[in-house]
């Protein structure tokens, strides 16, 4: 289906600065216009679309900026392909995700890169961009991401854990960091100790500590923060840009809020599952921990309040879903009796919008800071802004009416993910997607999927907007 004219009467549009009782104009797949519902603008509005959002809102398609789509991963991989998982993101409101290729040791960025793009190309039923994963810090791969950034992948994640995977040494960090600090990149960082996590994790298995739960207890808050501290520094010294990827600790946040306090340009990104989900999920009964296996871990209850608190007071400014799904049958199962071979993972990507919506709901966030975390941020984070995350002349029409007062109940039975567990399974929240509109067209339609794979297109980036 091609972009016709559309206009869209009778809601709430909430963006990340104003709520605005107004109707929007949608041409050429861009928004064209906003206008008071009862002006005599908007009545002189004519459509061969007309949407009723009476009684909704009228919000930004999300942006995720943080998805794995058929990562191979653990000996695995990650069992949502493009298609499947851009659909589920449809489902749950999300028009723009921004994928990882991930560059293989011993190969180029280039090679990672256009592997991704094969991946992902005529797959995708919303737009996607991607990061790169940089593995293999050389002179070759250095110069690359000067050529990258050119290109629109304006940004490199680097893992201080996962040794003898993904895993960078502090030089090999500074290196990419320095490099980053001159072309204009923005290193994301996985801020774990990855070498002492390994011991503790032989010495848990040694002890015959095998259970999923033991994954939350080796992958220490304490590792994670001294991590979150030693990347602030090292960009501190290089002069670079840094965000750190899915913080789950309280002293995480704390090391944010304090570089943050300094005026260093450090940006923090939390997940739903660590809004919502606990270290009482790692431990429930028989393997039924596995499917919150992920890293960063779950943490102990306590830490949810931290992290709010962080998205109240932007230390922490984005919220993505690291949707990195595995089945629990056939995948998590592979680290049965040894929870280090389970699969790090979990997914989420169709659930993030209507999570935070349940944020507002229960008084955590308020609406407009809702639409800033989970689309305008990320959009400027990731140089998006203002063709994605916000509803504005000149912006891509990607629109979601959002019914508030729904009630659903999340389920594997029913959500779209290709994997055969939900991480909220039985959760109640309120709040559901109705339409979506992806550069002006439908592709979620009063509760049905109308969209295509292909559709979705790539999206180079700029770079981040919070530089100065
Ligand atoms: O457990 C996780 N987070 N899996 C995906 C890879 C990563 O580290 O983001
Ligand atoms: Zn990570
Ligand atoms: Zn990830």
């Amino acid at each position: 289906m091609t972009a016709t004219r559309t206009v869209i009467r009778g809601g709430l549009v909430i963006t990340a600065a104003d709520e605005m009782h107004a109707d929007v104009l949608i041409e050429g797949g861009r928004i064209a216009a906003l206008a008071a519902h009862d002006s005599e603008t908007a009545a002189g509005w004519t459509a061969g679309t007309v949407i009723d959002a009476t009684g909704k809102y009228v919000i930004p398609g999300g942006v995720d900026g943080h998805t794995h789509m058929e990562m191979p991963f653990g000996g695995t991989t990650a069992s949502d392909t493009f298609e499947t998982g851009t659909r589920a993101a449809a489902w749950g409101g999300t028009t723009t995700i921004v994928d990882f290729a991930i560059q293989g040791v011993g190969k180029s960025l280039r090679s990672g890169l256009d592997a991704w793009h094969a991946k992902a190309d005529a797959q995708c039923a919303v737009d996607y961009a991607f990061h790169m994963i940089v593995s293999d810090v050389n002179e070759h791969s250095l110069k690359e991401m000067d050529i990258l950034v050119e290109e629109g992948v304006t940004s490199f994640k680097m893992f201080m854990a996962y040794p003898g995977v993904f895993y960078s040494d502090d030089g090999q960090i500074l290196r990419a960091m320095q490099r980053a600090a001159g072309n204009g990149g923005l290193t994301m960082m996985h801020a774990e100790n990855g070498i002492a996590i390994d011991v503790l994790v032989q010495q848990a298995l040694e002890a015959g500590k095998t259970d999923p739960r033991y994954h939350g207890e080796v992958r220490h808050a304490l590792l994670e923060a001294e991590a979150t501290h030693r990347a602030i520094q090292l960009a501190r010294v290089a002069g670079a840009p840094l965000y750190i990827v899915h913080v789950s600790a309280q002293q995480a946040v704390a090391e944010l809020t304090a570089a943050r306090d300094l005026g260093l340009n450090v940006f923090g990104e939390t997940c739903p599952q660590y809004l919502f989900l606990s270290t009482d999920n790692l431990a429930e009964p028989g393997f039924e921990g596995a499917k919150y296996v992920c890293s960063t871990p779950l943490r102990p209850r306590e830490h949810q309040a931290a992290l709010w608190q962080g998205l109240r007071t932007n230390d922490l400014q984005v919220v993505s879903t690291d949707h990195c799904p595995f089945c629990f049958t056939g995948q998590k199962d592979m680290g049965v009796g040894d929870f280090s071979k389970i699969p790090n993972g979990m997914p989420g990507v169709e659930n993030r919008m209507d999570l935070l919506h349940q944020g507002v709901v229960d008084g955590h966030i308020s609406r407009r800071r809702w639409i800033e975390i989970a689309c305008a941020t990320p959009a400027r984070m990731f140089g998006l802004y203002p063709r994605k995350g916000t509803i504005a002349p000149g912006a891509d029409a990607d629109v979601v009416i959002y019914d508030p007062h729904a009630e659903q109940v999340m389920s594997a039975e029913t959500h779209h993910m290709n994997v055969d567990y939900s991480a909220y399974e039985g959760k109640r929240t309120t709040g559901r997607v109705e339409t979506v509109l992806s550069r002006g067209v439908p592709v979620i339609e009063d509760r049905s999927y109308v969209g295509r794979a292909g559709h979705g297109q790539y999206t180079p980036r700029g770079i981040c907007q919070y530089l100065i």
